[in-house]
């Protein structure tokens, strides 16, 4: 079985997904939740859909290791970033590497980097005027938003969208496409 553990922020959306898709399979499982924020609706999702989860602060991340040992006792296959907002340490990335993957909700390397997200993003994409734009499932570095790309999908933009038109329609993007490429990247 390949083990899946997701870091999120906020919603979780995208982790709710993805959990429900691995749900029924035979080698997939998302073990575990992670966030940064003990108030995020993930922890809801995580609690409704029978997924461990566990909240830590910014000490446990980047001062110490304890979530860096929390993860070498998961001992993820994949690490998942679905909407999370912090730097990922390298420490962590130098344990598993090639493991940790991010989704962007745009089309890399436009729109992204430090404050590059959620609406930050679908707000600029109709300030600059484009036509389109897109997600981006991409290799976590150090850097953010910069490492190797895995996956794109695109949508237009048009005229009369606003930022959120852009935001539905890359949520749409988002839930039809990232299981699917999780999954061929596991099985890969
Ligand atoms: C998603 O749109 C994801 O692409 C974006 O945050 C949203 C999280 O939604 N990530 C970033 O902006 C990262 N820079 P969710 O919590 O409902 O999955």
């Amino acid at each position: 079985m390949k083990r899946v553990v997701i870091f999120a922020s906020g919603s979780g959306s995208n982790a709710e997904n993805l959990i429900k898709f691995f749900q029924n399979s035979d080698n997939v499982s998302v073990i575990q939740i992670l966030t940064n924020n003990p108030h995020a609706k993930v922890l809801d999702r995580a609690k409704r859909l029978k997924v461990s989860a566990l909240s830590f602060n910014r000490v446990a991340f980047t001062k110490t290791n304890d979530v860096l040992n929390i993860l070498k006792v998961s001992n993820p296959d994949l690490i998942i970033l679905a909407g999370f907002l912090w730097k990922f340490p390298e420490t962590i990335l130098n344990v598993f590497p090639n493991k940790v993957i991010n989704i962007h909700p745009a089309l890399l390397p436009k729109f992204g980097g430090k404050g590059m997200y959620g609406m930050h993003v679908h707000n600029a994409v109709v300030e600059n005027k484009e036509t389109e734009t897109g997600i981006t499932i991409h290799y976590v570095n150090e850097n953010y938003d910069e490492g190797a790309t895995i996956f794109q999908a695109k949508c237009e933009v048009f005229p009369t969208d606003t930022a959120e038109d852009v935001a539905a329609k890359i949520h749409a993007l988002e839930m039809e496409h990232f299981p699917k490429v999780v999954e061929k990247l596991l099985n890969e």
